[in-house]
């Protein structure tokens, strides 16, 4: 049976569901997974998935057949698609011959019908994608990612390839994870010396892949990329991962900021646009709601990808937002002020309120001091107290910030400058021994500086975080496959 002998294509679970001849159909082929098994009278009655749709197939087995036919076994069944008036679908398939390709021990299988707990499931990562609701969220990655790659073909960008190891810590927020080989003797533990390390110095994994990407947007224009990123976050929550997707892109020979906020409202609309009519998307709001606390209620998805697709979403400045805040300081355990980073419960306020819960809200020009070094800001600076960059963070309701950007500081200059007050060696070669010294290593990021540096700005958006908020998937840990978090690396 390792050749299809039908005469018929083969269809996967999704296509047959579509397929609704009005005679009967015979010598078709479908291969999927055993879901559930019920046994009738003189035959079994069972359900079919292979990752293609929320829904299953379903199928009717003469009871002299059904051998090895259990939940979890990989089975390819040959039969009629047969029209069923009564069934809960339009079609069935009559089964006449049943190969077993995968057999299945249904007693130890760990995925059942019932609801099984999100706790439960992440245990097993390797086998969580079987039940329907992770299958459909890897479809939903997947046609993302093809739409998101259409949007920026259509706008002649170009997608390219940064590093993911790295020797600069690109945030400056200490976050890295340093890289070594196995074999490298243990640096803490005194054994080796500097001269024993495979890449001679301290190597790190990227957070970020903007700085590389203003060095190609320098040479094919503008560019983009969805890259890994890693970052060694202490955080404990629903929104952070150690190793997450990040789609970046870097606009060149532009001089505003909301060059950039266009871009990345116009990209997330065109997601939204081409996405939500799916049956993917449609399936999964149409699954919101009853899945105990996987997926948030429908109303509050179907709200999200409205938002998404709202024209001209509402941007508001750090210090009107901070003002805003204080009106309603008794809101909030921690006090809004000028000068320190918003909380997640201010986030989550202006999410609501700027934009009415409507659609996402930028919130532009934070203070230069809280901000990375690579930030355009006034310069010479006049005035240290109330200085700020240009940038912006993009929040959304619920799950606050999923996306960051602003003008990069194209002058030699000031961009030493910046680099010297956030601690960072300038333009000489430094010594990169110590984490605090990794941001020294950017002689070529400075270099850049030195030669037709023309105005430019990007941002990066959080992917897992954005697929999440589409999603109503509660959690970022639930969205990736194979989730790392602090403490947690499964498999
Ligand atoms: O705001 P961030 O740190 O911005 C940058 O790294 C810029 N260099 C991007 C750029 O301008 N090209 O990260 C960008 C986004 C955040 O808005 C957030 O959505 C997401 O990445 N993010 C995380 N997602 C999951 N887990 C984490 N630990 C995350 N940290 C940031
Ligand atoms: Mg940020």
């Amino acid at each position: 049976g390792r050749r299809c002998l039908s005469q018929q294509p083969k269809r996967s679970v999704a296509q047959y569901l579509q397929w609704k001849p009005a005679e009967k159909v015979d010598d078709v082929v479908v291969d999927g997974y055993v879901r559930s098994v019920r046994s009738m009278k003189a035959h079994r009655f069972v359900s079919l998935g292979d990752g293609s749709s929320l829904a299953p197939l379903q199928a009717l087995i003469p009871i002299d057949q059904a051998e090895g036919v259990a939940v979890g076994a990989a089975v390819r069944f040959t039969g009629s698609w047969t029209a069923s008036p009564g069934g809960s679908q339009s079609h069935e398939l009559h089964v006449a011959k049943v190969e077993v390709l995968g057999p299945s021990d249904p007693k130890t299988f760990p995925i059942q019908k019932k609801y099984q707990t999100p706790e439960y499931l992440r245990t097993m990562p390797h086998l969580r994608p079987r039940t329907p609701v992770n299958a459909a969220l890897l479809r939903l990655r997947s046609d993302a990612i093809a739409s998101l790659t259409q949007f920026f073909a259509n706008r002649a960008f170009t997608q390219t390839h940064p590093p993911i190891i790295t020797s600069s810590d690109c945030e400056g927020a200490g976050e890295v994870f340093t890289l070594a080989p196995a074999s490298e003797p243990d640096m803490a533990a005194g054994s080796g010396g500097a001269k024993e390390q495979f890449f001679r110095s301290k190597k790190y994994l990227s957070v970020s892949t903007q700085l590389h990407l203003e060095a190609l947007a320098q040479s094919v224009g503008n560019v983009w990329t969805l890259s890994p990123v890693f970052r060694a976050e202490q955080s404990d929550t629903a929104r952070h991962l150690s190793e997450f997707y990040m789609l970046e892109a870097e606009l060149t020979f532009v001089d505003d900021l909301s060059d950039v906020m266009n871009l990345a409202e116009d990209m997330l609309r065109f997601l939204g646009t081409s996405l939500f009519e799916t049956a993917t998307v449609q399936g999964l709001l149409s699954r919101s709601g009853q899945l105990g606390s996987v997926l948030a209620a429908p109303e509050v998805v179907r709200r999200r990808w409205e938002g998404l697709m709202q024209p001209s979403w509402p941007r508001i400045t750090y210090s009107d937002a901070v003002d805003l805040l204080q009106q309603e300081s008794d809101l909030f355990s921690l006090k809004p002020a000028w000068g320190a980073g918003l909380q997640s419960e201010h986030e989550k306020f202006l999410a609501e309120h700027v934009g009415g819960g409507q659609s996402p809200v930028f919130v532009t020009n934070y203070p230069r001091d809280i901000k990375a070094f690579y930030m355009r800001g006034e310069y010479p600076i006049t005035s240290n107290a109330n200085a700020t960059v240009e940038c912006f963070d993009l929040l959304v309701p619920e799950l606050c910030e999923i996306a960051g950007g602003s003008m990069r500081e194209h002058r030699l200059t000031p961009l030493l400058d910046a680099m010297k007050r956030q601690g960072m060696a300038g333009d000489k070669p430094s010594n990169d021994d110590d984490l605090e010294s990794a941001a020294g290593n950017l002689d070529w990021y400075v270099d850049l500086r030195r030669w037709g540096c023309p105005p430019h700005g990007g941002f990066g958006v959080g992917f897992d975080r954005l697929l999440s908020y589409l999603s109503g998937v509660q959690t970022v840990r639930d969205i990736v496959a194979f989730p790392r978090w602090h403490g947690r690396c499964d498999c």
